[in-house]
């Protein structure tokens, strides 16, 4: 892959892609956000590739969407640029997506750590969606995401002053899996990420389907959802493999078949 705005690297069944705009502390210019989906989109369809990490540099995981780049637009500008049928896309990511966020998570930043599916954090991440302080509100899903993860009150308030929360908060209010010293961050994500690419990858994407309907459906149509998937997943051979592995006490070998 050649992008100018992203770097992937590689491990067995992991690829960690970078933001790579440091001077701009990472803000999630158009460009970006097109080679953020179309990196997605490869490794998404790479067999070789089971688990996404994204992460940023120490200072910056992302400082938000480009506010140069938004500052002269109409409404109609931005409704014909359609900026977030980018961020759909990458919702779409079907393998389990890793933010590994160290410093500023802020606007769409804390939206696009908050569309991964986990977040492993520095002890100097701040997350915080201040929009409001330039006279917008989020757009990248921050109103929904952030409600969720950290309820009504925290959100409002973060929402409504523009206020950060740092690493300690955010594990507290459930926003983070799991807060680690700065120089561990992205070790400890390619460490949760071992852990799920040594799972079976349809086990994952199904579990990572099930799992998201939970905020999408009532519980009668998630739980029929999450049943069929589980039906599905003895079409694999993994589920033979895993589950013979256990009587054989041995470990499984997944293929992703
Ligand atoms: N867009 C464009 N440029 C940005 C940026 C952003 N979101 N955030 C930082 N930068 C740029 C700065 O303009 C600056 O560039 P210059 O050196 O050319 O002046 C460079 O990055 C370094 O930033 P600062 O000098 O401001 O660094 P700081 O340490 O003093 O402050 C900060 C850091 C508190 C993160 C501050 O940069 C800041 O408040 N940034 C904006 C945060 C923000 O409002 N984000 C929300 C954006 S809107 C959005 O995201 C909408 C959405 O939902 C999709």
């Amino acid at each position: 892959m050649s992008f100018i705005n992203v770097t992937a690297e590689y491990q067995p069944y992991i690829a960690l892609i970078e933001l790579n705009r440091p001077k701009e502390l990472n803000a999630l210019n158009l460009q970006l956000m097109a080679e953020l989906r179309d990196a997605l989109q490869q490794l998404d369809q790479d067999t070789q590739v089971r688990v996404i990490i994204i992460t940023g540099n120490e200072r910056a995981f992302a400082a938000g969407a480009d506010i140069k780049q938004m500052a002269g637009k109409t409404a109609i500008d931005m409704l014909n640029l359609d900026q977030f049928s980018t961020w759909d896309q990458i919702r779409k990511t079907r393998k389990p997506l890793i933010a590994a966020v160290s410093g500023y998570a802020l606007g769409g930043g804390c939206e696009l750590a908050m569309t991964c599916d986990m977040i492993v954090a520095s002890e100097t991440a701040q997350f915080g969606q201040p929009e409001i302080k330039i006279g917008v509100i989020p757009g990248a899903g921050g109103t929904q995401r952030l409600t969720r993860a950290v309820g009504k009150a925290r959100a409002m308030e973060m929402v409504l002053t523009g206020k950060f929360i740092n690493a300690g908060e955010a594990l507290r209010y459930g926003l983070v899996n799991k807060v680690v010293p700065v120089e561990l961050y992205r070790e400890e994500a390619v460490k949760l990420a071992r852990q799920i690419a040594g799972m079976s990858p349809i086990a994952a994407k199904l579990g990572k389907e099930a799992v998201n309907r939970a905020f999408e459906t009532h519980l009668d149509e998630g739980l029929h959802f999450e049943r069929k998937n589980f039906y599905l997943a003895f079409a694999s051979e993994d589920q033979q493999e895993g589950m013979q592995a256990f009587i054989d006490k041995r470990p499984p070998n997944y293929q992703g078949k």
